[in-house]
């Protein structure tokens, strides 16, 4: 039976993605980014060797998997090239592996250097974005005056269009922001390097998934950030610049979301967020400090350290729903390891009232005082567990707590960063073969 599973991230990003769809891919045909771009980092650790991906799909250590990069991905030719090397340095043939859509915006230098001089201007204000391009690279695709991948076929008419799109970001550049400007005829230099690298792997995405479709192949959408950090749905301002719920899965692939059998929310056993931004459930205590030490918290992209806070269900609730999450993946259990105690936020307490989902302003989300309900930690460990019955009682009864809260029954326990670390009690592509309850 073939199947279409998207993979989303219900938090702020950085759920432990990359981790799943590896072990997922095993048994798909197909792994498609469809939004976002090298802002994410993914990282996968095989037999203790540690993998971190920013564009490439996660699939793409799994012999025999297609990769796509959908039309709605925005695409840094240099970091993908650089990811290309990397990994075929390690023996990965990706070239065989890798396809791309034609349809993807380009991030030229120049939308690098708006987005560091607008984080710049911002000042205390500033989102932290990740300083890859991504926010300006979306603003020129919008505004329909986006240089895709399909235009490096005709160079004159890049010449064109580059220099038109050069234009505004020069002087928006220099008079606005008083930055450095970038030269066209370096920008056509290596846009050049890098398509004769690239040209081979470009195709066409609907045509090869709408392919699979008839061949009943199972493929797998892996999500980038994750759903509070969408453009529409997240905590606006404080958000990426892409759909990262799961319609984007349609719009940036191609495929109509009918054929989605399954959604799949990884979610943390505890929340983090990088860069700025309202987080209810932040801890500033030490044992803030213990989840970010004993999780590892620190951003695979730009390093920095990751913001860290109890589970948050309200928050949970509500990507459940923009979601139509089907089942949750929840991971890093083995970071509580040890607790006394743990907590799960039920719901966010706002002028003198409770609500059980968040409010109606965003702008008032940062103002939200969460309520907790307080569980038994653990002693025993979890790490590294793969059957659930092995679990101690107590996080089970975490577990089973979340899925109360949500009413999304918790289908895959990640228990450690490696890829056996891993608890399937349904698997999304054999759902009907109960396992490990
Ligand atoms: P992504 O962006 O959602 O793919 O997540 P990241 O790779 O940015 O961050 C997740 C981090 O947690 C990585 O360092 C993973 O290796 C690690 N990780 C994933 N799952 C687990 C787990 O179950 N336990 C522990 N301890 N680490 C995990
Ligand atoms: P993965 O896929 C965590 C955050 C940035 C910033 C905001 C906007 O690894 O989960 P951007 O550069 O996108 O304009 O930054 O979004 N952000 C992420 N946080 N994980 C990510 O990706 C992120 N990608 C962007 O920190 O707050
Ligand atoms: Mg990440």
């Amino acid at each position: 039976m073939s199947r279409n599973v998207v993979v989303i991230g219900t938090q702020w990003g950085d759920e432990g993605k990359g981790a799943i769809v590896d072990l997922l891919a095993e048994r798909a045909h197909a792994v498609v980014r469809f939004q976002g771009g090298h802002n994410a980092g993914h990282t996968l650790v095989i037999d203790g060797e540690r993998t971190v991906l920013h564009l490439i799909p996660s699939g793409i250590l799994r012999s025999g998997v297609v990769c796509l990069i959908g039309n709605g991905v925005v695409l840094s030719l240099e970091a993908l090239v650089e990811e290309m090397d990397r990994l075929a340095e390690k023996g990965v043939p990706v070239d065989d592996r890798l396809r791309l859509s034609p349809a993807c915006p380009l991030i030229l230098s120049s939308h690098k250097a708006l987005d560091h001089a607008r984080e710049r201007a911002l000042g205390s204000e500033a989102i932290g974005t990740t300083g890859r391009g991504i926010g300006p690279a979306y603003e020129d695709k919008v505004a329909r005056r986006a240089v895709r991948l399909a235009d490096l076929f005709e160079p004159e008419q890049l010449r064109e269009r580059l220099a038109d799109l050069l234009d505004l970001h020069n002087f928006l550049l220099q008079r606005y922001y008083s930055a450095e400007p970038v030269s066209l005829e370096e920008e056509l230099q290596r846009l050049a390097g890098f398509f004769a690298r690239v040209k081979p792997l470009i195709a066409d995405v609907p045509e090869l998934l709408r392919k699979m479709q008839s061949a009943e192949r199972s493929v797998l959408f892996e999500g980038a950030q994750g759903a509070l950090l969408d453009i529409d749905l997240g905590t606006y301002p404080f958000v990426t610049s892409s759909n990262t719920t799961v319609g984007g899965a349609a719009t940036g692939t191609g495929m109509g979301p009918a054929p989605i059998d399954c959604v799949l929310g990884i979610v943390k056993a505890y929340t983090t967020r990088v860069g700025a931004g309202p987080f209810p459930t932040e801890l500033f205590d030490d044992m803030g400090r213990h989840l970010a030490q004993v999780g590892a918290e620190f951003g695979s992209t730009t390093g920095r350290p990751r913001r860290c806070g109890w589970f948050d269900a309200v928050a949970l609730r509500r990507a459940a729903f923009t979601n139509s999450l089907t089942g949750l993946s929840v991971t890093k259990l083995d970071v509580l390891d040890g607790l006394d105690e743990v907590k799960i936020c039920t719901g966010y307490r706002l002028d003198g009232e409770i609500l059980d989902t968040p409010p109606l302003l965003m702008d008032r989300y940062g103002e939200c005082e969460p309520v907790y309900e307080c569980m038994p930690g653990w002693r025993e460990p979890t790490s590294g567990k793969t059957a659930f019955s092995d679990l101690p009682r107590e996080a089970r009864d975490f577990l089973r707590r979340i899925e109360e809260e949500v009413e999304i029954p918790v289908d895959i326990v990640s228990t450690g960063p490696g890829r056996e670390a891993v608890i399937i009690r349904r698997h999304p592509f054999d759902p009907d073969q109960d396992s490990n309850t």
